[in-house]
């Protein structure tokens, strides 16, 4: 087991990344000052309750503790106001108070809504993160709690930060192969824009990363949460330095929006990106050419993609999309550019000419 911990001006709280510490969930609450005589309510997912929510359940019954769970359908579209609002109910319902806590157990989907009931439960309760997907060692780390609008994606949401995140890496052997691959696309991201030592530790060892060996995955998901423990903790607001966390993200979020979120996971879009981006970054910055090489041959090894459909999804709406997303201000595109491995800056003021050259070496038919 291997433990990390948050340090923010306000509060701390530790991470925890294991194999089989589910079943030990009562100690780690207890660690944390959560005792039985607090009220816990478990919100999940219709994929994972059945899987992981029983079982807890059951444990933490067994020490005392008085706990319901609360579950959505499985997937993005359960993220909005709709869910919110009947889970506050179910919190009224098994009469939650100001010292109950909620445990968000699943992807980021459940973390994010689970956190944002937690943040306006009684103008915010405690909550933990149980994150059961690899893309979720991102999203439970940091506080950033919401929901989607039809209109967008995040728009409402709060900073919201966990009381702790225990990470049991056995989880992901139930995941399905894609969304695997796909979270490791975040990792991989973590690497690209911070740790260069990460990066070449993720080439050597993407086979057994890829087989679930579970040292290497505890190593892997430990290195990822530290890189976002270090931007989190020097900037938790994002006024500033957060922002490199969007690393392949202008080009990813467009490509999500264009093929109406079901052509590609988050983590596909985001490789995608993150070669445009390097790609970018050589004609914006003079980046050297290898880390175009370089981005492509990691993102490879671990199966993701690294061209877009380029007749499916025109640059001109690829476009019009970045120009919707919230980080584009006064018409200015900006992008989080690489000058080398492991080290990244925001750019602004890009030329359009510029990024529509990058999108066209991106596309699978160039
Ligand atoms: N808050 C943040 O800082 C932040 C950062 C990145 C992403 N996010 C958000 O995270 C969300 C995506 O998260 P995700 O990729 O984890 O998606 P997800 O939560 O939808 O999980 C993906 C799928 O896998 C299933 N699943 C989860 N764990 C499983 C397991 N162990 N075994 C079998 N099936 C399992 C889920 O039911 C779902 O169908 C997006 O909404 C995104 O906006 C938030
Ligand atoms: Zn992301």
């Amino acid at each position: 087991m291997r433990k990390l911990t948050v340090s923010l001006d306000h509060c701390t709280y530790p991470i925890y990344i294991g194999a089989g510490l589910l079943s030990q969930l009562p100690v780690y609450l207890d660690e944390v000052g959560i005792v039985p005589d607090r009220k816990l309510m478990v919100i999940s997912d219709t994929q994972v309750a059945p899987l992981y929510g029983e079982r807890i359940l059951a444990s933490l019954k067994q020490q005392g503790y008085q706990v319901d769970m609360a579950v959505v359908p499985a997937g993005e579209s359960s993220k909005n106001l709709q869910q919110f609002e009947y889970l506050i109910g179910e919190c009224l319902r098994f009469g939650l108070d100001r010292q109950s806590v909620i445990l968000a157990l699943g992807g980021g989907v459940v973390g994010d809504l689970a956190g944002f009931v937690a943040a306006a439960y009684m103008r915010g309760i405690p909550f933990v993160q149980i994150p059961t997907t690899l893309l979720a060692h991102d999203s439970s780390v940091g506080g950033k709690v919401g929901v989607n609008h039809a209109l967008g994606k995040n728009v409402i949401g709060a900073f919201h930060q966990p009381a702790m995140v225990l990470y049991d890496v056995d989880t992901l052997k139930t995941l399905p192969t894609r969304e695997l691959i796909s979270g490791f696309a975040e990792v991989i991201k973590h690497g690209l824009i911070w740790d260069a030592d990460f990066v070449q530790w993720l080439e050597k060892n993407s086979a057994e990363l890829l087989a679930l060996r579970p040292e290497k995955m505890i190593e892997a998901i430990y290195r990822g949460c530290e890189v976002k423990v270090a931007i989190v903790s020097q900037d938790e607001r994002e006024s500033g330095l957060r922002a490199i966390l969007n690393y392949g993200h202008t080009i990813g979020h467009a490509l999500e929006a264009v093929s109406g979120y079901i052509h590609y996971t988050h983590g596909e879009a985001i490789a995608i990106g993150m070669v445009g981006a390097a790609r970018l970054s050589a004609k914006v910055l003079g980046t050297d050419e290898s880390v175009v090489r370089k981005t492509k041959e990691l993102l490879e090894a671990f199966q993701l993609p690294t061209q877009y459909d380029g007749e499916r999804f025109p640059e001109d709406r690829l476009l019009l999309a970045m120009k919707r997303d919230k980080k584009v201000r006064n018409d200015e595109y900006a992008f989080v550019l690489t000058r080398k491995i492991g080290q990244v800056e925001v750019v602004r003021g890009i030329a359009e000419e510029e990024i529509r050259a990058a999108l066209q070496e991106l596309r699978k038919d160039c």
